[in-house]
């Protein structure tokens, strides 16, 4: 039972700054093992840059960050196999076809290659792509490459899965049944998962807790849904729009208004 309560990750008082940018204010949260969060937040609330903090591709400047007890800017051998990203763009390596690209975490993680072999196929099964295994990324399309990069990152079963706008370029029904997938799976196997995303329809249907991020990078809302809540179209519509609300700082309710005239080039990362 404790280990339910037990932080799986651990944002103390972080900041990050990127030369006098600060992407990063003073931010603190957490999020418990089995559960499901979503970040959303406008371009550059700096929903990626904690990611990378959690990813520990970069580190923090101030306060602390703790994924399963370690530092992941350091400790990578204590985090290895046990987090699992997909990324904004796909980071498929163009060399290998979608079958090896699955099977690569595997052997990574030094698992037999045989049962390397059959678990990618097995997922790139569960990602409709059952029989595109042997084709190369170019081969693919941005979509299709989207699904390896999740059957990829999911393959290895890891205790942490991350997810950044992995299905922004999915069309629409592929994306729809894909988010069904992934959210029975993340339920099921009881995945601690964090993952950004730009529909709130999205994180409404997927995530037991919503974060709403305003620049630099603060938590502006904050919303648990439960699956009472998922049933009720009522309530759903007030979330969403309780959501879309904050997102747009409060003084618009269309979420994809006009761009911040303060706002940044986005690069894609
Ligand atoms: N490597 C970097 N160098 C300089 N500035 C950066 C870097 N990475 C992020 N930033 C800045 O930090 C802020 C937060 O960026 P971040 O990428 O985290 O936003 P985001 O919420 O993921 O946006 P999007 O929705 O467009 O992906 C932005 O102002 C961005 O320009
Ligand atoms: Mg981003």
């Amino acid at each position: 039972m404790t280990t339910l309560h037990t932080p799986l990750i651990e944002l103390r008082d972080v900041s990050k700054r990127f030369g006098s940018h600060t992407a990063i204010d003073h931010l603190s949260m957490e999020v418990r093992e089995g559960e499901t969060v979503a970040l959303l937040g406008q371009t550059g609330a700096g929903k990626s840059t904690v990611m990378s903090l959690l990813m520990g591709t970069s580190s923090a400047d101030e306060g602390t960050v703790r994924v399963a007890g370690a530092d992941p800017a350091r400790d990578f051998v204590a985090l290895r196999g046990k987090l699992a990203v997909s990324f904004q763009t796909d980071r498929l390596l163009p060399w290998r076809t979608a079958q090896e690209n699955v099977e690569l975490g595997l052997l990574l993680l030094n698992r037999p290659r045989a049962e390397a072999r059959e678990r990618a196929a097995q997922w790139l099964r569960r990602v409709k792509l059952g029989d595109a295994g042997h084709k190369y990324p170019a081969e693919l399309s941005g979509g299709m490459r989207q699904r390896v990069s999740l059957a990829r990152a999911l393959a290895v079963d890891p205790a942490l899965v991350l997810l950044d706008e992995s299905f922004s370029q999915l069309d629409h029904v592929t994306s729809q049944t894909l988010r069904r997938d992934f959210a029975e799976i993340v339920r099921e196997q009881r995945k601690t998962c964090v993952f950004v995303t730009h529909r709130i329809e999205d994180a409404l249907e997927i995530a037991d807790r919503i974060l709403v991020l305003a620049a630099p990078a603060r938590v502006c809302l904050e919303l648990s849904v439960s699956a009472e809540q998922r049933q009720d179209t009522a309530c759903m519509a007030r979330m969403h729009q309780q959501i879309e609300r904050a997102i747009g700082g409060d003084t618009d309710t269309t979420a994809e208004a006009e761009p911040d005239p303060s706002s940044f080039t986005t690069t894609d990362h």
